[in-house]
């Protein structure tokens, strides 16, 4: 083998390395962003479940709060909240809890027309009837809720609705007693 046979095949050997250097290089490109996207999807599925189940943050009680209030799904006209009280341990509803709600009136004031005590039903769902709480003293439009039932964590909260709304799903997300779940 003469050496310009030599010089050949070392060329073609380096330009074959190069190409399949190029394919593997030019898949992983390729295959780079299928990969990264179902990561993605798998991570977003994961986040969506756990939203699901993430027990509902907790808020201020504040200083309107007046236990017993009155059995009743409506207390006026011009928002409806519903939604489903959960178990944040696997997210199955739960049945016959005790939400207490309270808000301002149209007058912006806190009264005892204002508040009203109904229980979660068979499919741990609720639906309370209001008129649309107007901001007042700085903070925005909101409504108070206290759930309470055996076997877990009392928790009160705080709704609130846009501008103009006028119906909104909370699902109400409880812990049981026997958990330390987190909130972020
Ligand atoms: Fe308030």
């Amino acid at each position: 083998m003469n050496r310009l046979s030599v010089s050949y095949l070392v060329l073609c050997f380096l330009f074959l390395t190069f190409l399949g250097f190029g394919s593997i290089h030019i898949e992983t490109l390729q295959l780079g962003p299928k990969l990264a996207k179902a990561e993605d999807s798998t991570k977003h599925t994961h986040t969506t479940h756990n939203n699901k189940c993430k027990p509902t943050r907790p808020d201020m009680l504040g200083p309107f709060y007046v236990p017993n209030a009155p059995e009743r799904t409506s207390v006026g006209k011009g928002h409806i909240l519903s939604g489903v009280v959960r178990s944040s341990a696997d997210c199955s509803p739960i049945a016959g809890t005790r939400i207490e709600f309270w808000l301002v009136g149209p007058h912006g004031r806190y009264d005892y027309d204002h508040r009203a005590t109904l229980f979660s039903d068979k499919m741990g769902a609720y639906k309370f009837e209001s008129n649309f709480p107007p901001p007042y003293a700085r903070r925005p439009s909101h409504i108070h809720i206290k759930v309470t039932v055996k076997g877990y964590r009392t928790l009160i909260t705080q709704y609130y609705p846009a501008k103009g709304q006028t119906e909104g799903k909370f699902d109400l997300v409880l812990i049981p007693e026997d958990r330390e779940d987190i909130f972020d």
